[in-house]
């Protein structure tokens, strides 16, 4: 993890320096600071680089000056677009880009300068998101081709108060690396039972956690989970963590927060086995478990003044001897029955258990699924916007504004009469497909009869878990998609 201090504003005598510059402003802005200080060290160099590569300041701008004197090994100039426009995503962004044009450099510093100590610590996160690696399993990189950057001091006016700022940040990006690391494990390495030992390690930050086995479940009821358990060999966990943070505020004696994830470690579709070209992929139908486990470290790592539930139900699906076979007919936890038509429609019969248990159990104020769902999320939304289905307007309100600040954007899908329709089953009181049109809102529908009444929204991140492409706080593969942004509607709806 990228090693990020704050310091007072100073050209370096060493290294390499990275300048977060506005829009049209020159060395003599508010944000040009260092600049001048560099091209006067440089005897202008800095400047004559930064006008020959025609540097604007535009956002997403970005030129990198090697040796150009005093001492210097490398400057990067980083646009930040006009600064009455720079949003904290946008600060984070311009640290993102920072940090890939400085990844040759084991220690490198940022200047902040004419930033507010939000924004300074904005771009020290997006740094340190952009920074993040799973090299778990490369043995044989040769040590020049791996990136360096270890080290990163931001210099600001202010460096205490862009620290004191900059701390709980650095909780959520502990949570978001978690949530990568969870996701971009390998199938055979993250069963059930190794993600609910990875959820144990949590103790450590304050989160209480209880693990239950198959032996509890089957005992609780869990007919639906367990019936996609049942094809193998891999035991099935459910994890539960509490985070209990808001003793001694006004809100000590509200009921908790929950959020519920659906941890499949790998999809193979089961006997409705999925085809070969692609399946690799489902390593990450845990993202969804992945995320809850990430976001119960943030508030956990930055002591959040409130009391959440985490909890995750962790199976893995597939094709064994004992598997359920399409037209099985299950007793979900809610006492309702199922027909499984569709053996790899497995992630809503997890949430189905889990969600009745979430209400049961602990009247939860409000309850935040996240899954992987659906291939239909994917054709719906592509890979921008996460969807999300709601029973309550306020909610979705606040999911809408936090995922505009946070960059991890979401978009509500309707629910209706007519889409529930379309899962009825001639023998179960319900069936776990609707069939290819609307897939995603016949998912959705399917989980809403396991609410009762709560507010709540289902969150379908399947294009949103992993990406193929390098974005500039997200670098490709895992993306933790949602730790951000439900981090921040604890923060700002729900705290203290
Ligand atoms: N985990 C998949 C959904 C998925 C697909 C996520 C692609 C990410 C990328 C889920 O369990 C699944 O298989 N859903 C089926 C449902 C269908 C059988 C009704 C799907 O979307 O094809
Ligand atoms: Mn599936
Ligand atoms: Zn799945």
């Amino acid at each position: 993890m990228l090693d990020i201090t704050f310091a007072k504003s100073a050209l370096p005598k060493s290294g390499a320096l990275a300048l977060l510059l506005e829009e049209g402003g020159g060395p003599d802005s508010p944000t040009g600071a260092l600049w001048k200080a560099a091209d006067d060290a440089t005897g202008g160099a800095v400047g004559r680089a930064l006008a020959a590569a025609e540097f604007k300041g535009k956002k997403d701008q970005t030129v990198t000056i090697l040796a150009p004197g005093a001492g210097l090994s490398r400057v990067v100039a980083v646009g930040l677009g006009k600064l009455s426009d720079l949003t904290q995503h946008a600060a984070e962004e311009a640290g993102g880009h920072a940090a890939v044009a400085l990844t040759k450099e084991p220690a490198a510093a940022i200047a902040a300068a004419g930033l507010s100590p939000v924004q300074a610590a904005s771009a020290a996160l997006g740094a340190v998101l952009r920074n993040y690696r799973f090299d778990r399993y490369r043995t044989k990189e040769k040590p020049e081709d791996k990136p360096k950057l270890a080290k990163l001091t931001v210099l600001a006016a202010d460096p205490a108060k862009a620290k004191a700022t900059f701390d709980p940040m650095q909780a959520v990006a502990d949570g978001v690396y978690l949530t990568r690391d969870l996701v971009s494990e390998p199938g055979n390495v993250l069963n059930p039972v190794e993600m609910a030992e990875r959820c144990r390690r949590l103790a450590k930050l304050g989160v209480k956690v209880e693990v239950l086995g198959p032996k509890e479940m089957t005992k609780l009821g869990f007919g639906a989970l367990m019936g996609v358990a049942q094809g193998s060999a891999n035991e099935p966990r459910m994890v539960t963590m509490h985070w209990n943070g808001a003793a001694g505020t006004r809100r000590a004696r509200a009921r908790p927060l929950a959020f519920v994830g659906k941890g499949v470690t790998f999809d193979t579709g089961g006997i409705s086995l999925k085809p070969a070209a692609g399946m690799e992929d489902m390593k990450f139908d845990m993202g969804g478990a992945g995320t809850v486990i990430g976001l119960m470290a943030a508030l956990a790592g930055r002591h959040a003044k409130v009391d959440a539930i985490g909890l995750v139900g962790l199976v893995e699906n597939m094709p064994g001897s004992n598997a359920q076979r399409p037209g099985d007919v299950v007793k979900t936890y809610s006492g309702q029955t199922v027909e499984v038509i569709n053996t790899d429609a497995e992630g809503r019969l997890v949430l189905a258990d889990l969600l009745w248990y979430c209400q049961q159990k602990y009247e939860p104020r409000f309850m935040v699924d996240l899954a992987t769902l659906t291939g239909a999320m994917v054709i719906s939304l592509g890979h921008e916007y996460a969807g999300f289905f709601s029973n309550d307007d306020d909610l979705s309100q606040q999911l809408h504004a936090v995922g505009e600040v946070t960059g991890e954007k979401v978009w509500r899908m309707p629910l209706a009469d007519a889409y529930d329709k379309l899962i009825k089953s001639d023998i179960a009181d319900m069936k776990n497909i609707g069939g290819r049109p609307g897939g995603a809102i016949t998912a959705a529908q399917f989980i809403k009869r396991f609410v009762n009444g709560k507010p709540w929204a289902h969150l379908d991140i399947a294009g949103m878990a992993w990406t193929s492409n390098d974005a500039p706080t997200v670098p490709k593969g895992a993306t933790a998609f949602g730790v951000r942004l439900l981090d921040r509607l604890v923060a700002n709806h729900y705290e203290g």
